[in-house]
């Protein structure tokens, strides 16, 4: 076979397009039936949470104002003068947080389920930048109500990714600062810095994500689930109807748990209210200053280990993650699953105990 040959063959493999008719799809599709069968609903419960976000952020957008003198006011005023506007703010918060959540269950899922295994390495690859925009689309949003906490944590955010540069050698060094400087806009988080943010947060970031979304859909149902476990599992159940019926009732489970909280419990009121006072530019800067709660495990290990140390370790795991699919094509997925528990029991412990783990180390 020449060259030219096997990287079509290649391709061939990876997006079967032929076999795509949806409806086809549809009523031959299988799920396995076997003890992590529920890892399979959690890509879906992250695509419900990308559509709530969608729609509450579009009504946001009614009365938000990007500028740095009413973004503030414009949030406050929302929640606190326009009926509903309170629900459809702290709704679109708390979606933030759960789809960030239910995107990083997904992600130990897929892992431990070994789904990344040919064919499915694109599923695998379009996932992991799905996660990293998911990511930014956070940052971003932390920004606009323009607020203490925002604008500090947004700083120090971004001179982190700054400093990256000094370890950088000739002129890879460039590299973060012309990163920052065209997302900041200028030599402070101003005005620029809020626009641009803004930009990619309603714009690009949701479109990246809405493309991103329809491949790894796509590749979803062009392989099939994956099965899962190491022993084939000889039980299955169509797709249609009934796993999508189950997946329907997590799905009315969930957003009957999220609508609760929406309304009930403002998802600012874990933070003292000096944090949430409009950003003063000639006030000092008030203590406290964290980001949000899933960027702790990359926030405390930057307040503990050396920062070169940080940014090799955090380099090294991107590089396996995004092989996965090559590097662990010989590991059996009970490995996988502990490698997966590991990380998951790493990212409760420094969410949850991060700050005591830190006052004692640091005291
Ligand atoms: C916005 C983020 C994401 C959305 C909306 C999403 C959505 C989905 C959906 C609906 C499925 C089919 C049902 C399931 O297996 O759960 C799926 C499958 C899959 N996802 Fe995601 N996903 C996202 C992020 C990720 C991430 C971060 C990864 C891993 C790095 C990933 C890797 C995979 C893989 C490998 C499959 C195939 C599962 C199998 O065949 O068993 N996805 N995704």
């Amino acid at each position: 076979m020449t060259t030219n040959e096997k990287i079509v063959n290649f391709f061939k493999d990876r997006f079967p397009l032929e076999k795509f008719f949806i409806l086809d799809l549809l009523a031959h599709k299988e799920v396995p039936v076997h003890k992590l069968t529920f890892g399979y609903y959690t890509g879906g419960l992250t695509l419900l949470f990308f559509m709530i976000q969608v729609v509450t952020g579009i009504i946001l957008l009614f009365y938000y104002e990007p500028t740095i003198s009413d973004a503030n006011l414009s949030v406050e005023y929302l929640a606190n003068f326009i009926k509903g506007g309170f629900f459809i703010h702290n709704l679109h918060t708390w979606s933030s947080s759960l789809m960030i959540f239910f995107g990083i269950t997904h992600f130990l899922m897929t892992f431990a389920m070994k789904s990344f295994e040919k064919p499915r390495e694109f599923t695998w690859i379009t996932g992991l930048l799905l996660l990293g925009i998911t990511f930014t689309l956070g940052f971003t949003g932390y920004l606009l109500p323009w607020n203490q906490i925002a604008v500090n944590a947004t700083k120090v955010g971004l001179q982190s990714v700054q400093s990256v540069g000094q370890l950088l050698p000739g002129p890879l060094a460039q590299i973060p600062k012309t990163i920052v400087s065209t997302f900041q806009g200028g030599d402070e988080v101003g005005q620029p810095t809020l626009s641009r943010f803004y930009v990619l947060h309603i714009a690009f970031l949701p479109l990246a994500v809405l493309i991103l979304i329809s491949v790894h859909l796509l590749l979803v149902q062009l392989h099939g689930m994956s099965q899962g476990v190491d022993k084939p599992s000889l039980k299955v159940e169509k797709f249609f109807p009934e796993f999508i019926l189950k997946d329907l009732m997590a799905w009315t489970l969930v957003v009957g748990g999220v609508l609760v909280l929406a309304l009930c419990l403002p998802f600012e009121a874990f933070l003292p209210y000096p944090l949430l006072e409009p950003f003063n530019a000639l006030g000092p800067t008030p203590g406290g200053i964290k980001p949000e709660w899933y960027f702790y495990f990359v926030y405390y290990p930057l307040e503990l280990l050396p920062f070169p140390v940080l940014v090799v370790l955090s380099m090294i795991i991107i590089g396996i993650l995004v092989l996965s699919p090559w590097i662990f094509r010989k590991t059996s997925r009970k490995i996988l699953t502990i490698i997966a528990a590991i990380m998951a029991s790493y990212l409760f412990i420094i969410t949850v105990f991060g700050q005591q783990i830190y006052s004692y180390l640091k005291p």
